[in-house]
């Protein structure tokens, strides 16, 4: 007699491998779920964000106008002067102070929901785009002049020291620094979520950024670190 069959149940069927596009529905799939699930906890914790800015727009455009009055042309003298003064404005436990001058910047302990300030600026002048923010951006000229430029207007935008340029979170511009220019910068907002663009546009157009930016976000970036570590 002949040995039995297998019958057709018994084959082992071969694990046929997902083919790739259907795997990488899968993740899409993943992502925009796990996207829907965070997105109104994000939305909330949005709202919250007023809580965490403790500096005042128009107080420190007052203060930056103050100090481009008080010495003029002179940025190291600007800068002492600011300092001066939000040490005495603000006091300890609600900002942390960096008093080396070469990485001066204020950051409220308020971990994800950050706010800073500090100096940005380059003797040389310089040129690029902003980048879409995920904070608002308050760019208060100390020294020189800051031309910007819109997509959608024809003019150019000239902001001279005294001037605050606002730019609200979600727009780009283009920018340009004609000749040397400082600013007090104070953004708020999702801090963390720009250093990761910082850091990606440091490498991939390493000669557009200037050192003074690159050592501001890399600063940003530890102090972010400092604070998840000691302050929470
Ligand atoms: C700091 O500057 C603000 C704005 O110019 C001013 O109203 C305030 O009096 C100054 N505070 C001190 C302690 O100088
Ligand atoms: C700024 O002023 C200080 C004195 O207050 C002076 O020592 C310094 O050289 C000045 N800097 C510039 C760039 O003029
Ligand atoms: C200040 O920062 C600069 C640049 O990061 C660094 O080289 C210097 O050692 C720092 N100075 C102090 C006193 O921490």
């Amino acid at each position: 007699m002949a040995a039995p069959s297998t019958s057709p149940d018994q084959t082992v069927r071969e694990d046929t491998p997902i083919p790739h596009l259907t795997r990488a529905m899968w993740r899409v799939g993943a992502v925009a779920l796990l996207c829907i699930l965070v997105y109104p906890i994000f939305k909330f914790v949005d709202s919250l964000r007023d809580r965490f800015y403790v500096f005042d727009p128009p107080l420190l455009h007052d203060l930056a106008r103050s100090a481009v009055a008080a010495h003029p042309g002179n940025t190291s003298d600007m800068v002492d002067f600011i300092l001066a003064n939000l040490t005495a404005t603000y006091p300890g436990h609600t900002v942390a102070l960096n008093t080396n001058r070469s990485e001066f910047f204020f950051n409220v302990a308020g971990g994800a929901m950050g706010v800073y300030l500090f100096i940005f600026g380059t003797p040389l002048g310089t040129e690029g785009h902003t980048g879409i923010l995920t904070a608002d951006d308050y760019f208060h000229i100390l020294e020189g002049e800051q031309w910007a430029f819109a997509p959608g207007s024809l003019g150019r935008e000239i902001y001279r020291p005294g001037d605050v340029h606002l730019l609200p979170r979600g727009t780009a511009k283009q920018y340009k620094m004609p000749d040397g220019c400082f600013a007090l910068e104070y953004a708020r907002g999702w801090i963390p979520l720009m250093v990761p663009f910082g850091i990606a546009d440091t490498f991939s157009s390493t000669l557009d950024v200037p050192t003074l930016w690159t050592t501001a976000r890399v600063t940003v970036r530890e102090m972010v670190r400092n604070l998840r570590i000691g302050k929470i």
